[in-house]
C-alpha cells in the first residue's frame, strides 16, 4: 500500500501526511480554562481559547483523557470510555469542540488508555463479582501473585507488585500501573471487540486520531517482559488495518517509552504498518543531557539510530508532557548525572524521573529555552508543545506526584491567573505563586504585551518552521564537526510535486551546547561551495568553501537554521 497517495473521500482530497506537517499542542481539559467557575477547566473553556491556539500556530490538539473517571491517575483511570466526566462537559460540547477546531484547520487527537481501566469500571466490577459472566475473563486474573516475574514495576514510588488481591473474587489481578488500574486481558477476543467499539465510537464523533497510552504493555507472557510482546504488535496491525480501511486519514500515536529499536517497532513496517507516529522517547532525555554536559555526542548517536522507519510514519518530538521527565531509557551513569543537574531536591523526583516543567528545569534561562525549542522544532518529527511551556510556566513541587506540572494555565495577572472565577481555594490545583514563576508575572496577557517575550519568540519559530515543510517531511543527515559541543545536521526534502505545493529544500541546522561562545568547523563534502541564508532574518552567511568546510562562530547556547543555496 502507498502511504503518500492522496486520500480520496467523497468531494474531498486529504493530505495523507498531515500529521508530519503539524505542530501539536498537548492540553488537559482540566487545566486550561474553567468556563463556569467550579474550579475545574472544561470543554467550553477550551473551546473559548481555540483562537489563541490558532494564533500560536497550533495544527493539532492532543487532549489527555476526559472520560468518566475517579481521577486517581489524572483521568488515565477510565470508568466509562463513552461518557465525559460531568465537570468537564458533555458529548455535545465535545462535538462542538471538534467542529470549532476543524473550522480553524485544527485537528483533534484524543488519548486512549487501553491497557487498563479504573477499578470503578463496570467491566471490572462485573469481573470480580461474576467470574463466569460475560466480563469474567476481561482482566488478568491469577491464583498466584508470582506469575510474570520478568515484568518490571513502573510506578516504583507507589507500587511493590504488579499484582493485587481482590477480596471479592479471591484472586489476584494484574496491574502494570496503580493497583486501582487493573490490566485488560487482551488474550480475550471479546476485549478486542470492546476496544474496537470504543475506537469507532470516537472516530465516528469526528476525532482525527488517538494517542495510544501505555501501548507496549497490552500483552504479557511467561517468556517475555511484557513490553512490546509479539501479540501486542499483532493487535496494533489489526487496529491500524481497521482505521486505514474505515477511517482513512485518522492517525494512531504510540506512547512507547522504550529503547530506540523497540520504539521504532511500534511504527511497523511498510507492508504491515502499526502506528503513524511514536513519541521520540530516546531523543528527549538526551536533549536535556546535552544541555548540561555541553556535549552533543549522545544526540548525534541516537539521531543516527532511530531514523529507519516506514515512509509516512513519523516521530513525535517533545521536551515535556504531563508525566515526569522519564529517565528509564538512559544508562545509570547518565541518570545520576541528570538527577544531579535537574533534580537536586529529592522532591523533584518521582519514580524513575523528574517531575518538573521545562522552564524550571532550564532554570528559566532564555538562551536554553530557545535552544531547546530550536531542537524541538527542527529534529525529525512533529513537535509537541506542553500547555504553558510556550510562556515558560513554572511548577509546584509541593504538590503530589505529577500534579507538580499540571497546575492551571496562567492567562492573566488577575485572580486565579484568569483561569477561573472560583474562590481560589476551590481550584482543582492551586496556581503557581512561586517567586520566579508567579502568575502575576508569567502569564499570556503580559507576554502578549511584550514583543520580545518567550511567547512571541515561540510563535515566531513555529511560523518559520511551518514555512519550510522540510522540517516535517525531510530526511536528516548528521554532519561531522570539530567541536564536541556542536550538533550539526542537514534536513533535506525533494518536494512533492504540485499536489500540496511543497518546495524542495535543504536546511543546515547548527546547535551549540557550550556555555561560552565557540568557533566550529563543519565538514560536508557534498556541500562544497554551497551558499547559506538565515531562515529567520534572511541574511547571507559565509558559504562552504571549495573543500566542503565551513567555519562558524556561535554565541553561548545558540543555534542557526540556514537555507542551503546553489552549489
Ligand atoms: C501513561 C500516561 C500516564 C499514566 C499511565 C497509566 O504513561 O502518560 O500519565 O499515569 O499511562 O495510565
Ligand atoms: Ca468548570
Amino acid at each position: 500500500m502507498s502511504f503518500t497517495a492522496p486520500i480520496q473521500l467523497p468531494g474531498l482530497t486529504l493530505d495523507p501526511l498531515w500529521h508530519r506537517r503539524s505542530v501539536f499542542y498537548q492540553v488537559m481539559v482540566r487545566s486550561f480554562v474553567d468556563s463556569n467557575g467550579d474550579g475545574n477547566g472544561d470543554l467550553a473553556g477550551l473551546i473559548s481559547r481555540l483562537d489563541y491556539l490558532q494564533w500560536l500556530g497550533v495544527d493539532a490538539l492532543w487532549i489527555p483523557p476526559f472520560f468518566t473517571s475517579p481521577l486517581r491517575d489524572g483521568g488515565y483511570d477510565v470508568a466509562d470510555y463513552k461518557s465525559i466526566l460531568p465537570e468537564f462537559g458533555t458529548l455535545d460540547e465535545f462535538r462542538d469542540l471538534v467542529t470549532k477546531a476543524h473550522e480553524r484547520n485544527m485537528r483533534v487527537i484524543i488519548d486512549l488508555p487501553l491497557n487498563h481501566t479504573s477499578d470503578q469500571h463496570e467491566w471490572f466490577q462485573q469481573s470480580r463479582t461474576d467470574p463466569d459472566g460475560p466480563y469474567g475473563d476481561f482482566y488478568v486474573w491469577s491464583d498466584s501473585d508470582e506469575k510474570y516475574p520478568n515484568i518490571r514495576i513502573i510506578f516504583t514510588d507507589y507500587e511493590e507488585s504488579n499484582w493485587a488481591f481482590d477480596s471479592e473474587r479471591r484472586q489476584f489481578y494484574f496491574h502494570r500501573f496503580f493497583s486501582h488500574q487493573p490490566d485488560l486481558n487482551f488474550d480475550n477476543p471479546a476485549v478486542h471487540d470492546a476496544v474496537f467499539d470504543i475506537v469507532r465510537f470516537w472516530l465516528d464523533l469526528g476525532v482525527d486520531g488517538f494517542r495510544l497510552d501505555a501501548i507496549p504493555y497490552l500483552y504479557e507472557s511467561d517468556e517475555g517482559n511484557g513490553e512490546g510482546e509479539p501479540k501486542t504488535h499483532e493487535f496494533l496491525k489489526k487496529l491500524r488495518a481497521m482505521v486505514d480501511r474505515d477511517y482513512p486519514g485518522r492517525i494512531m500515536i504510540a506512547e512507547a517509552n522504550q529503547w530506540p529499536r523497540e520504539v521504532a517497532a511500534f511504527l511497523g513496517t511498510e507492508e504491515e504498518p502499526e502506528c503513524h507516529m511514536a513519541f521520540d522517547f530516546p531523543v528527549m532525555p538526551r536533549i536535556f543531557y546535552s544541555l548540561r554536559s555541553q556535549n552533543a555526542k549522545e544526540l548525534v548517536q541516537v539521531l543516527s539510530e532511530t531514523t529507519d522507519i516506514p515512509e509516512g510514519a513519523g516521530w513525535g518530538v517533545f521536551l515535556r508532557n504531563h508525566d515526569e521527565l522519564t529517565l528509564e531509557m538512559v544508562s545509570e551513569e547518565y541518570r545520576q548525572a541528570m538527577y544531579g543537574w535537574y533534580a537536586y531536591d529529592p522532591r523533584m523526583r518521582v519514580n524513575v524521573g523528574i517531575r518538573r516543567r521545562l522552564a524550571p528545569l532550564l532554570d528559566n534561562s532564555r538562551d536554553e529555552l530557545e535552544l531547546a525549542h530550536a531542537l524541538l522544532f527542527s529534529l525529525p518529527g512533529s513537535p509537541f508543545i506542553y500547555y504553558g511551556d510556550e510562556i515558560g510556566m513554572g511548577d509546584n513541587i509541593w504538590l503530589d506526584d505529577r500534579d507538580a506540572s499540571r497546575t492551571p494555565m496562567q492567562w492573566t495577572p488577575d485572580r486565579n491567573a484568569g483561569f477561573s472565577t472560583a474562590d481560589p481555594g476551590k481550584l482543582y490545583l492551586p496556581v503557581v505563586q512561586s517567586l520566579v514563576y508567579n502568575y502575576t508575572q508569567t502569564n499570556v496577557e503580559s507576554q502578549l504585551a511584550q514583543s520580545r517575550s518567550l511567547l512571541h519568540w515561540v510563535r515566531n519559530v513555529i511560523h518559520v518552521r511551518k514555512a519550510h515543510p522540510v522540517f516535517g517531511l525531510g530526511s536528516i543527515h548528521v554532519l561531522e564537526t570539530s567541536h564536541e559541543s556542536v550538533l550539526a545536521f542537514v534536513r533535506s526534502y525533494e518536494g512533492a510535486g504540485t499536489q500540496f505545493g511543497d518546495p524542495a529544500e535543504d536546511v543546515l541546522c547548527v546547535f551549540s551546547f557550550a556555555h561560552n561562545p565557540i568557533s566550529v568547523t563543519i565538514r560536508a563534502d557534498d556541500l562544497a561551495g554551497a551558499s547559506l541564508v538565515d531562515l529567520f532574518g534572511g541574511s547571507e552567511f559565509p558559504a562552504f568553501d571549495d573543500s566542503g568546510s565551513l567555519t562558524l562562530t556561535l554565541g553561548t547556547q545558540s543555534f542557526f537554521w540556514l537555507h542551503i543555496g546553489s552549489h
